[in-house]
């Protein structure tokens, strides 16, 4: 069998049609979604009505999953599964709220970042709340030679803290182990995909901290310079979230973005799994 994949974006992106996870599928399936992945780098499959087991086992079927260091979201009986919500259940949210409104790839401030996250659209606003991808092998490919030499052996500083403090000011600071477990962490501004070999534009909004080794001016200004450019309209595909829509996307070449929606009429509920990744390099 093959997958009926269409394209999103010239760049990249593929809805993956007909095929239905909530069933058992054989190992040349999931070999096939892991190919169109490496390949598109972000895949939309709709109507996929998976169950929390089915999204975890699943999931695990592209690497082993890491548990968010926010656990008051995890709660569903998966710790794999942080949840991503406005809804308060006996006045506790059930999910973490206005997550993701800034240009990141998942767990970036970690040593080992995620390879890639599923994400499953339970409830979803009738408008608002898309979520914006952009491929970094695009940006990193259209950016002048002399520019890519110039970030090639460079180094920035990616920072849980930094991001948290700017997400969530009116919030508690993270606590000692919260902390303890995010540490700043170094990693290339260019990384290699460690499959296709092709190299990728690895920055992020909020969450990196400084360039290594630049004077502060420079670094910033080098910074918005390409944050800026990675986010270009023609790097960028914006998905209108159905429920039970699943995104599987790369996070080791594409960012994404949270939009807002009125969250005092609409309810909104996202389950997330994250797979773990290999050191950037
Ligand atoms: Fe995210």
């Amino acid at each position: 069998m093959s997958l009926d994949l269409v394209p999103l974006m010239p760049a990249f992106g593929a809805e993956v049609r007909d095929l239905d996870l909530a069933a058992d599928q054989p190992e040349s399936v999931i070999d096939e979604l892991k190919r169109a992945l490496n390949q598109y780098s972000v895949l939309i499959l709709r109507d996929q009505r998976l169950s929390e087991a089915r999204h975890v086992e699943l999931s695990r079927a592209f690497g082993p999953l890491m548990v968010h260091v926010l656990k008051q979201f995890l709660t569903t009986p998966y710790p794999e599964i942080y949840v991503l919500s406005n809804v308060a259940e006996d006045g506790k949210p059930i999910g973490n709220h206005k997550e993701g409104w800034n240009w990141h790839s998942d767990l970036s401030y970690v040593a080992e970042p995620s390879m890639g996250s599923l994400l499953h659209a339970l409830e979803v606003p009738p408008e608002g709340a898309d979520t914006l991808f952009a491929s970094m092998h695009a940006a990193y490919e259209a950016l002048p030679e002399e520019t890519k030499e110039r970030i090639r052996p460079l180094s920035a500083v990616h920072s849980y803290a930094t991001y948290y403090a700017k997400a969530f000011p009116d919030r508690e600071p993270l606590d000692e182990t919260q902390r303890a477990k995010t540490p700043d962490i170094v990693h290339p501004i260019v990384r290699t995909h460690p499959e296709t070999g092709r190299p990728s534009l690895y920055v992020g909004q909020d969450i990196v901290k400084e360039i290594v080794g630049l004077p502060f001016d420079e670094s910033e200004r080098l910074l918005a310079e390409l944050n800026r450019h990675a986010i270009r309209s023609d790097f960028v595909y914006r998905h209108k979230w159905q429920a039970n829509d699943l995104v599987i996307w790369d996070n080791r070449c594409t960012m994404h973005c949270a939009t807002p929606y009125d969250d005092n009429r609409y309810r909104r509920v996202m389950h997330r799994t994250t797979v773990s990744g290999d050191r950037p390099f």
